[in-house]
């Protein structure tokens, strides 16, 4: 059903079996055209969106802005996105995506790794933290503005967390990927939702916070997933 905001279903992200017959490279001329028609429908010029897949800066600053103050707004982003994953498809999706993808398409490997932390993580914004989102309007709109107000702390952690798993030893992935957790999660403890009277809003903000921040790190790390808990908050 859909009332007040309608979201499209994000489409499950899953690696197809690799057949002889089937596509193994990135449509890149379908990347072109569904970038663009997600520029037109968020209102970017094309040449807003030249770095979008290149640079996740871009990427966190262009998808940021997007975000307002109410659940039709919140749903807005969603839908660009959902609408960019319809577009491309499932084979497109493992191929122009993905760490694989991404890296073909001139971006670090380091910085793949964090960008398919960042998809993860709005995979789960836009999927399982929809809804308990969008029906709280006092939620939807600190988070939009924790968003809007910090993208520039947002990107300086994940930076400082890029450069942590890249020079400290393996063994210490997952205390690196909790740090990251915990860092996240104090910007939305600390941020706009902390200025709303109601300590349910408050602990929901941290809840979406910190479970963002999970998904991203387990789209590296998947062996962390039982050691990674937001129950601590
Ligand atoms: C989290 O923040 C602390 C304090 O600023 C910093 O020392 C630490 O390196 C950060 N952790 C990560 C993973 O960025």
């Amino acid at each position: 059903t859909c009332f007040t905001v309608c979201l499209l279903a994000v489409v499950a992200v899953v690696a197809g079996q690799g057949r002889p017959d089937e596509i193994t490279d990135c449509d890149s001329a379908k990347m072109r055209a569904c970038t663009s028609n997600l520029a037109t429908f968020w209102q970017y010029t094309n040449e807003d969106m030249n770095n979008f897949w290149k640079d996740r800066h871009v990427f966190d600053d262009l998808v940021t802005k997007k975000y307002g103050k109410n659940a039709e707004d919140y749903t807005y982003v969603c839908n660009g996105i959902s609408l960019f994953y319809h577009c491309i498809g499932p084979s497109n999706i493992q191929y122009c995506m993905g760490v694989s993808g991404l890296t073909n398409n001139q971006m670090s490997a380091f910085d793949a790794y964090q960008m398919d932390g960042m998809l993860n993580r709005i995979r789960f914004e836009c999927g399982d933290a929809f809804f308990p989102t969008v029906t709280t309007p006092d939620v939807v709109n600190c988070i939009q503005r924790t968003k809007t107000n910090y993208v520039q702390n947002f990107g300086s952690i994940t930076d400082s967390y890029e450069n942590q798993i890249q020079h400290d030893t393996y063994a210490n992935v997952c205390s690196n990927a909790q740090g990251f957790m915990s860092n996240i999660t104090d910007v939305y403890r600390r941020g706009p939702c902390s200025e709303v009277p109601n300590d349910a809003v408050l602990s929901m903000a941290q809840w979406y916070g910190c479970n963002g921040a999970r998904q991203h790190v387990l789209a590296q790390y998947r062996h962390c997933e039982s050691s990674l808990q937001c129950g601590n908050l």
